[in-house]
């Protein structure tokens, strides 16, 4: 558990420099990020590095007892570079280029840009491979922002034809994936594919999930270029990257092989402003961010690598989202612990002090324009105070697990079927559901084995793989799975045995139908007395299974083979709550409805409790102590925006 932040030392004079690492060590940070954009003053003119500026500020930061980690300045290559290399622009759906004067202005499949990156990173790891100031290394910045994930270059055309041969050696056998019989597709060379893009309607679905898959694996190899260089001239030292939360065009598991740690970007706030989240809920937690949103991104990114960690955390007002509210005080602390809670190495803050020039001018720093601490800093202090507390913290395997497949989440985007919150609104939404009823819960990938878990939830997730379905079917554990799970193969085509595909025989169910209805338009499930209101999406099954709820018509809605249950419709968050909730009693998992603004997590041996709404929260109501000695922070009167942690036994909750 360490605290960090991000900082520019080419922003500020280097007057300034010392006595800002003073003051980072004594608001309790012992971590600093920097260099990430700095290519233009590293180096000015071709060829001429300028090393001076960066030797001193790892020597002024090291100093003060601050480990420094070095950014890849990869995200801004400078404009003596763009105009001597034009064909590093990316290009757009319609060829044109996407011009110099902000960031991530290169295209991943750039022939020029992967000599220019290798030369930088390795002239830049060759000088700090093995400084002593130096312990951690991150490769460029957020890969895939600002929709660069994509580019319709010549070379990202020529590599995606390459990418397309491999696949399929045979262009006939590319054809028959997918199905370029309609409409007159069909190629008869691979070197005739374009991306699926400036279409007149619709490109093919295979070729969009293809494309996106090979999207996703530029990145993987391009990060690959990096991280290469980096070991080589400074082995033994980790390699992160700073990833996006919520985002979901890079496969994260699949990139995070390369690293050491996977690091994210935690901008509660902003992102909630930027959500889908009806109105109310916008409204609720308008200073706190959505209660389930770093959680879930910690979560997912605690399964993608050995150790993980928020490389950048909201400290105040951010400047790029619809509004921009403060959070409300206290909830920076909130946020911290709630990621320490769920094993974080560190949480390092964006950014030190506020810029009052460019782009970001708006976005709140710790210090002020004019350097004047920002009451957050004390928040981070009383961090910095509680960490000793609370030593002895671990991780222990979760009992519910949330199988989460990037493929599937490219298909949701490609055909959404009526679901109009984005591809990730059913894992959000299950992940909710478990937080609700105060479990911790692991995200799994399709390589994870499952022995262990008591349930397991498959939210709606379209392509299983083989992998996916012999670790569901050999788990022991108890299977949830909803309306499309096993809808489609990897190609992207419905299966020959219909959805669920895989899953069939299992399941023993076939989907004859797919709505999509409206959401105000109720789907209704009777099960005994009960009627459930599920939503949007509504399947036709044939079943062997034992009916446990049927629609308003009478036709099966939910059942189950064992095991396995299957919904043959899109719950919704609350219904989610109640079926997860059912499978929980039937696991015999406790659960305990903890309302929408309490979140738990334990660690370990100790019981966290966050409070993200703007109410006290009596912890005695969920089995807390009501003794406040037995609290190793806060105590049972839980105040807005607080914490509170206390020891519990390993392996319940
Ligand atoms: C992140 C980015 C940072 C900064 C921040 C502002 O996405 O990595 O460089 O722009 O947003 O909130």
């Amino acid at each position: 558990m360490k605290l960090g932040v991000c900082y520019y030392p080419e922003h500020w004079p280097r007057s300034d420099w010392p006595e800002d690492a003073r003051l980072m060590r004594a608001a309790g940070l012992t971590h600093v990020r920097i260099g990430e954009f700095a290519w233009s003053r590293l180096e000015p003119r071709p060829g001429a590095y300028d090393w001076a500026w960066l030797d001193t500020a790892i020597e002024v930061l090291s100093a003060a007892g601050l480990e420094v980690t070095l950014g890849t300045p990869t995200a801004t290559p400078p404009k003596w570079l763009i105009d001597a290399y034009p064909d590093i622009l990316p290009l757009d759906a319609h060829g044109n280029p996407r011009k110099f004067g902000s960031r991530r202005h290169y295209c991943f499949s750039s022939k020029t840009y992967r000599a220019e990156t290798a030369r930088i990173v390795e002239a830049l790891a060759r000088r700090y491979g093995a400084h002593p100031g130096v312990t951690m290394w991150q490769t460029d910045n957020e890969y895939g922002h600002h929709g660069s994930d994509e580019s319709f270059s010549a070379d990202a055309v020529a590599a995606f034809r390459v990418w397309l041969e491999n696949r399929y050696t045979d262009i006939h056998a590319l054809n028959e994936a997918w199905g370029t019989v309609f409409w007159s597709q069909e190629y008869n060379a691979f070197g005739e594919i374009d991306p699926p893009a400036a279409t007149v309607t619709e490109a093919n679905p295979s070729h969009r999930l293809d494309w996106r898959r090979f999207c996703s694996d530029q990145m993987c190899s391009y990060n690959q270029l990096q991280v290469d260089i980096i070991r080589r001239h400074s082995p033994g030292r980790p390699v992160t990257h700073n990833f996006i939360g919520d985002f979901y065009r890079l496969d994260h598991r699949d990139i995070s092989r390369s690293l050491d740690i996977a690091t994210w970007d935690s901008y509660p706030i902003g992102l909630l402003s930027e959500s889908q989240a009806p109105r109310d809920l916008k409204a609720r937690w308008l200073r706190a961010g959505d209660p389930d949103f770093a959680a879930f991104n910690h979560d997912v990114f605690r399964a993608c690598a050995p150790r993980w960690a928020v490389m950048e955390q909201q400290p105040g007002p951010v400047n790029w989202a619809t509004y921009n509210a403060a959070p409300a005080p206290g909830m920076v602390r909130v946020w911290t612990w709630e990621a320490f809670a769920h094993g974080a190495d560190f949480v390092s803050y964006f950014r030190w002090r506020q810029a009052p020039f460019a782009q970001e001018q708006m976005h709140a720093g710790l210090l002020a324009p004019d350097r004047a601490p920002q009451p957050v800093l004390e928040e981070i202090r009383q961090v910095g105070r509680e960490m000793e507390r609370v030593a002895g913290m671990a991780q222990d395997r979760a009992e519910i697990a949330i199988l989460i497949d990037y493929p599937s989440l490219w298909q949701h985007e490609i055909q959404p079927q009526g679901n109009r919150r984005g591809p990730l609104e059913p894992s959000r939404a299950a992940y909710a559901a478990c937080r609700r009823l105060g479990r911790n819960v692991d995200i799994v990938f399709s390589d994870t084995k499952l022995d262990g878990y008591k349930v397991v939830i498959v939210p709606s997730v379209p392509v299983i793989t083989q992998e996916m379905e012999a670790h569901l079917t050999s788990s022991g554990a108890l299977v949830l799975a909803t309306a499309l799970t096993g809808s489609r193969t990897p190609e992207g085509r419905i299966p020959e045995t219909l959805a669920p595909g895989r899953l069939r025989r299992a399941f023993d169910v076939r989907v004859e139908q797919l709505e999509t209805l409206p959401d105000f338009v109720p789907v209704d499930v009777q099960v005994g007395e009960e009627v459930l209101r599920a939503e949007r999406w509504r399947e036709t099954i044939t079943t062997g299974s034992e009916v446990l709820g049927r629609f308003a018509d009478g036709k099966p809605a939910w059942v189950r083979n064992g095991r396995l249950y299957y919904a043959a419709f899109w719950p919704g968050e609350s219904l989610m709550t109640e079926l997860v909730g059912r499978l929980c009693d039937a696991a015999g998992l406790a659960r305990r409805d903890v309302g929408p603004d309490l979140r738990l997590r334990r660690a370990g041996g100790i019981q966290f409790a966050f409070n993200y709404g703007p109410g006290r929260q009596d912890l005695c109501r969920i089995g807390a102590p009501r003794s406040a000695d037995a609290y190793l922070i806060g105590s049972a009167d839980l105040a807005p925006f607080d914490i509170a942690a206390w020891p519990c036994k390993a392996g319940t909750g």
